[in-house]
């Protein structure tokens, strides 16, 4: 028999919000779903997760027996467990030969076991806890942007697992990995949730058409209107009139008829009014994002049979690069092969030893965006940074621009923000001022689509030359006009 999670008149609000992220939602989850959990930054995906855990406190009910576990949950670093430990903990009755099953599905080497948690890449940490999840067949896992971590390769075995198992909720703003094994779509919107069957691209399509049905019904509606109260504004001075003019009774009355009766259209064409503009409101509004961009004088990069040594040894196979002004460059390669490495040779940040000849022009001006958020700077100290108070409102307007509330401008700290709302302050950050060179790495991280195509659209339009890494093949694919694959020696 299947279970359902059944969740009734469900409302939520955090005690600092004027307005609650949940209204009475009603849902019926399937335990055998592959579901997908879509929403732009801060509508409350990971909120959903944790009412699901029971760690918020919210009205209405929710019936399921389902043991809910939450992804990422990561190990007490000081436990310095193994692999195998980790993995043990949480299932000890596990057999061997099952674990190494779903190692080989995720693409891992079995001797990974015996290594320390700790010291293993962000790629197969989130493997593993996934493993973790799943090894325990009781469990309903509760998956929270899987993808951030993992390189291209990484995100394709991942959903090549995910399509093997079923029963568990999956949040990614990446549309392609999703679109790999999801069959049903939970969409958070802005007025709304949408539960539907197929995957992110079959909600697409669904939403295009309901946003432009609304659209046409709006436009055809307030024709209409315009129509309506025309009408009841002639009916009214008419009305008035003959009723000032006659002194005939019967004339009267039939007047003041008229006249009532064009007060009642009016008032119902200004409820339907009401109504219909609320159904506007749930479509998206994306500002557009502006980029103060100065192209370098110089050719940027020059390589030719290029290689970082790490002991002696060249880390990847030797390559050549040129990267001129306007142009976009993107290193790609596995997870551990030297991109960041790479990119911090260019920066500077590290001295190592090469080989083959290279030549480093860096302009003056650079934007600077780092691959993890920095957890010493929050929005509120980012802010205390900028000395002037045109900077400061141009960092407020960026935020804007990236859909934070101005609302949130006057928190003290940025603590509580969602994922992507914290990842919005390093991104104003990195677009504040005008910059010759834009080094971002892993900038579509924790972002939602919105932004992802707010971003391509202002780097179409303003140019900057870029040299970047991203796993996210719908972005570097809108805008890098030259890539490279790293790989390894
Ligand atoms: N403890 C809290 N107190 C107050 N507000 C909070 C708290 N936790 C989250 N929020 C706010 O609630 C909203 C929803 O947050 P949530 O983390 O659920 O978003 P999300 O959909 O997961 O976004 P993202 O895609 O960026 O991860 C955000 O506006 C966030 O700033
Ligand atoms: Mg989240």
């Amino acid at each position: 028999m299947t279970e359902n999670i059944l969740i009734k008149n469900m409302t939520f609000k955090y005690l600092a919000m004027l307005k609650p992220i949940f209204k009475n939602v009603n849902l019926n989850i399937n335990e055998n779903w592959k579901l997908g959990l879509i929403g732009r930054n801060g509508r409350g995906k990971t909120t959903f997760l944790k009412i699901l855990l029971n760690q918020l406190e919210y009205k209405g009910s929710i019936q399921s027996t389902l043991d809910f576990k939450y992804f990422p949950s990561y190990p007490n670093i000081h436990n310095n467990l193994t692999a195998l430990e980790v993995l043990l903990k949480q299932n000890p009755q596990i057999d061997i030969w099952q674990i190494e099953r779903e190692l080989t599905y995720m693409d891992l080497s079995h001797d990974i076991l015996d290594k320390s948690f700790n010291v293993l890449s962000g790629g197969e940490q989130t493997k593993l806890l996934l493993i973790e999840l799943f090894l325990n067949e009781n469990s309903f896992p509760l998956i929270d942007e899987p993808t951030n971590n993992l390189d291209l390769h990484g995100r394709k075995i991942v959903s090549q697992y995910l399509m093997k198992k079923k029963g568990f909720i999956v949040i990614s703003h990446d549309e392609s990995f999703l679109n790999q094994f999801v069959d049903h779509v939970l969409a958070i919107n802005k007025e709304s949730i949408d539960m539907i069957r197929g995957n992110v691209d079959t909600w697409k399509y669904e939403k295009a058409n309901a946003d432009m049905l609304s659209e046409e019904k709006n436009a055809k509606l307030k024709t209409e209107i315009n129509r309506l109260n025309d009408v009841s504004k002639q009916m009214s001075t008419w009305g008035q009139k003959r009723e000032n003019s006659t002194k005939d009774a019967s004339a009267r009355r039939l007047a003041a008829k008229q006249m009532k009766r064009a007060k009642a259209v009016k008032k119902r064409t200004e409820v339907m009014i009401v109504e219909k503009e609320s159904l506007l409101h749930n479509i998206e509004n994306v500002s557009e994002l502006k980029m103060i961009v100065k192209q370098p004088r110089k050719q940027v990069l020059f390589f030719r049979d290029f290689s970082i040594l790490r002991d002696g040894i060249p880390l990847f196979k030797p390559i050549n690069i040129d990267v001129h002004p306007t142009e976009r460059f993107f290193i790609e390669g596995e997870n551990g092969v030297g991109k960041s490495t790479l990119l911090n040779f260019i920066l500077g940040v590290e001295h190592l030893e090469t080989i083959g000849e290279y030549r480093i022009s860096l302009p003056q001006h650079l934007s600077i965006l780092s691959q993890k958020n920095q957890v010493d700077l929050d929005y509120f100290s980012l802010l205390n940074q900028l000395s002037t108070k045109e900077a400061k409102e141009e960092y407020w307007h960026l935020l804007y621009q990236l859909g934070i509330e101005r609302s949130s401008f006057s928190d003290k700290s940025s603590d509580n923000w969602s994922a992507g709302e914290q990842k919005k302050v390093f991104l104003a950050n990195a677009l504040l001022g005008e910059n010759e060179l834009f080094i971002w790495d892993e900038v579509t991280n924790y972002l939602d689509m919105f932004v992802i195509n707010q971003m391509i659209d202002a780097i179409k339009k303003y140019q900057p030359t870029m040299i970047g890494v991203d796993h996210n093949e719908y972005f570097t694919n809108a805008i890098a006009t030259k890539k490279i694959e790293l790989k390894s020696f």
